[in-house]
């Protein structure tokens, strides 16, 4: 076992606030179990001291709070030449900015936070849903970690808006690629179950038009590791039933995204704890048959949301 510390990122700093200690720590114990973690502050660097495997360095750096890891010797740090190692590169997720997008280290944490649930030692085994994607931060994410990924999404203007980024990172970094456009089932009006469909490095991600509740039909039945996504919050996002409360919503769609899920899978959610609270997400989930696991951060993001993160796995 070797003497690390890990570096916070000013992003980690920025998507978690005043929290963003606490959330770090959570993330960091759910994933590499509850290991003993020191806080370090030397002048504005924040470190976490840790003791650790030659071979978990690597996944170290896939933290969503990770700047960079040091090796601690005699009270020197030695920066290691460690770095996430994704073969798709970073302006797929980070470069195009927007309005409504989920913050992209939040994004990395719930898919870290997914892995862990599932056990899961080899992603590009994995399958992703995102049922309320927007613009897919979480696909694309998703593919970075070499993760198969799907997503549904109601605004079918988000599909033009994909392409129009896609176009201009796969242009600018001569990324090798397929894009591919169409329609699930009869072309209409409303773009219903129109698709982009973008392939990369050996992983994939779609984007179907089409509403959350209807996930497993417009999916054909398909079945999921993973669903992760970042519900809209009621504020910026209206939900199809145009009501503040995703909660409504939500539990028209569980009985879809349950079929959607493989025995063993795990659903991560954030949302916003003022509406729904934590207890009746739990309690909704549990009608269905869904375990929430002892897992929540909630940090402040403003006045009026304390986002929260809670997993619920298929027994
Ligand atoms: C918080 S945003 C997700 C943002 C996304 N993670 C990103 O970074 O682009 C929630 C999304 O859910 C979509 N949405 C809301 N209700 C939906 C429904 N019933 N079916 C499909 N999408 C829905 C909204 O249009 C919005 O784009």
């Amino acid at each position: 076992m070797k003497p690390i510390a890990l570096l916070i990122s000013p992003e980690a700093k920025s998507a978690y606030f005043k929290d963003y200690l606490d959330v770090a720590k959570q993330e960091l114990k759910t994933v590499f179990g509850d290991i003993d973690v020191a806080y370090k502050c030397i002048g504005s660097l924040d470190f976490f001291h840790i003791s650790c495997a030659e071979d978990d360095l690597q996944r170290l750096t896939r933290l969503s709070f990770v700047q960079g890891l040091f090796s601690v010797e005699n009270e020197k740090y030695i920066p290691l030449d460690l770095s996430g190692d994704f073969p798709l590169h970073a302006d797929f997720v980070f470069g195009s900015k927007y309005r409504g997008k989920t913050n992209e280290r939040l994004t990395q944490l719930l898919i870290n936070i997914g892995l862990s649930s599932i056990d899961a030692t080899d992603s590009s085994k994995v399958k992703l849903l995102d049922p309320m994607c927007g613009r897919a931060t979480t696909l694309l994410w998703a593919m970075r970690y070499g993760i198969k990924a799907k997503g549904i999404e109601q605004d079918a203007q988000a599909l033009a808006e994909i392409r129009q980024s896609l176009k201009k990172w796969t242009k600018l970094h001569r990324q090798k690629h397929q894009l591919k456009e169409g329609f699930t089932g009869k072309a209409n009006k409303k773009d219903l179950g129109k698709f982009l469909e973008f392939n990369a490095e050996g992983s994939s991600m779609k984007v179907i038009v089409g509403d959350a509740i209807n996930a497993n039909d417009i999916l054909k039945g398909e079945r999921f590791d993973l669903i992760v996504s970042d519900l809209p919050y009621g504020i910026q996002h209206f939900t199809t039933s145009n009501t503040r409360n995703p909660l409504a919503v939500l539990k028209e769609c569980l009985p879809q995204w349950k079929a959607s899920l493989k025995p063993g899978g795990a659903i991560v959610l954030a949302f916003n704890s003022y509406i729904p609270k934590r207890a009746e997400l739990i309690s909704a989930f549990a009608e269905q048959g869904l375990a929430a696991q002892d897992f929540s951060i909630p940090h402040r993001m403003s006045e009026s949301i304390v986002r929260d993160v809670v997993v619920f796995k298929l027994p």
